[in-house]
């Protein structure tokens, strides 16, 4: 059965929409155009996303890049045989711009709609690269809200392994950039100054390193990376090297943590493939790391393209198309939408996982 999915991403600062295509003939939808418009300019000189902003400019957005990805598709309106979007979790009115338009949408084209949980999304979008995993696998998944260990059988069959107790990999990473005064969105940035810094030139902790578990504690980094930059007085000062030191010790600190769980899932659970996704799945020095240690394992690792690393409309489409070609969800006609801002992962765990508190 061919299927052709028109995806919405609209949950924080970037408007994403792609259309994806499934068939019998490919084990894995094709991604046949995206298109994504990024507010970073819009919120940088705030520090951090408005969300009343980025509602206002997710509407500008949408049905512009709606028809943008179709003529690049070569497609109209009336192919479409599923509208989906991200239904959660994410900022409340951002993500009512993307499932209104989609609901109003599909029930103008007389087609069912689809939302789609924003992290599944993530988990699913290394399909789309040009090293796809095959299940199953171990997932990392690091972006900027959630840092969960998974087990994934198939599209939506996924156990949890560990997650965070308290900040996410990519909140350590922007809060810590903030701090070092290095503006927003912090993740890049703080790679990019890490890069002419010493990772070694200031001790800074590895929380839950050796718990024995596979959760995961980014708070404390936090706090010790407030505590240097009042020690060498960097809020003050414009000492680039010390900076960009710090900056090289935060994002070390990061990285170990995240690989070592990693290869203790993988060791856990004798798996001898990784998939990591999510924003921080952008993270260079991530990437090496995990080559090397995984080379080592004879372990496969598979990643996004990095176009596709963090949100896009392209990991909605392709989440959408994969869990109705697997029968675990079917598209529907019933328009009246409503979005979860909070939607815990827990809800897609498998039913006796689900069922335990979040
Ligand atoms: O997945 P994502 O786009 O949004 C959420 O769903 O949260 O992830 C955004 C996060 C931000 O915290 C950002 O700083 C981080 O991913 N990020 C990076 C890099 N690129 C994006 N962190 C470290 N290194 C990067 N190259
Ligand atoms: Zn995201």
């Amino acid at each position: 059965m061919s299927l052709l999915v028109l995806g919405i991403e609209s949950s924080c600062d970037e408007t994403g929409v792609a259309l994806v295509r499934s068939d019998g003939a490919h084990p894995v939808p094709q991604l046949l155009a995206h298109v994504l418009h990024t507010q970073i300019p819009l919120h940088a000189e705030y520090g951090g996303v408005v969300p009343e902003l980025a509602s206002r400019d997710h509407i500008r957005r949408v049905l512009p890049l709606t028809r943008e990805v179709l003529a690049r598709a070569g497609h109209g309106l009336a192919d479409l045989d599923v509208v989906a979007y991200t239904r959660g979790p994410g900022l409340a009115g951002a993500l009512l711009v993307g499932a209104g338009v989609a609901c109003a949408l599909a029930a103008a084209l007389d087609r069912p709609v689809l939302g789609v949980h924003h992290l599944e999304g993530h988990l699913l979008s290394p399909f789309l690269s040009a090293d796809p995993p095959e299940f199953p696998f171990v997932c990392l998944l690091v972006s900027g809200g959630h840092t969960q260990l998974m087990q994934v059988d198939a599209a939506g069959d996924y156990r949890l392994l560990g997650e965070t107790v308290d900040d996410a990999a990519g909140e350590a990473f922007d809060k810590s950039a903030q701090l070092l005064g290095l503006g927003y969105p912090g993740g890049p940035a703080l790679a990019r100054f890490a890069e002419f810094g010493d990772a070694e030139a200031y001790d800074l902790p590895r929380p839950l390193l050796h718990s024995g578990d596979l959760n995961f504690s980014f708070a404390g980094l936090k706090t010790a990376v407030l505590t240097q930059v009042r020690k060498l007085g960097l809020e003050r000062l414009p000492c680039e090297q010390p900076r960009a030191d710090l900056a090289a010790c935060t994002q070390a600190a990061i990285v170990e943590v995240l690989v070592k769980k990693s290869l203790q899932a993988l060791h856990t659970t004798g798996s001898k493939r990784l998939v990591v996704a999510g924003g921080v799945s952008a993270n260079a020095l991530l990437r090496a790391e995990l080559a090397a240690a995984c080379k080592e394992l004879g372990v496969r690792v598979h990643y996004p393209e990095l176009g596709l690393c963090t949100d896009n409309g392209a990991m909605i489409a392709l989440a959408a198309a994969m869990r109705i070609s697997a029968g675990v969800e079917h598209a529907t006609r019933d328009y009246a939408f409503d979005v979860r801002p909070r939607w815990p992962m827990a809800d897609l765990l498998r039913p006796a996982q689900a069922a335990a508190p979040a």
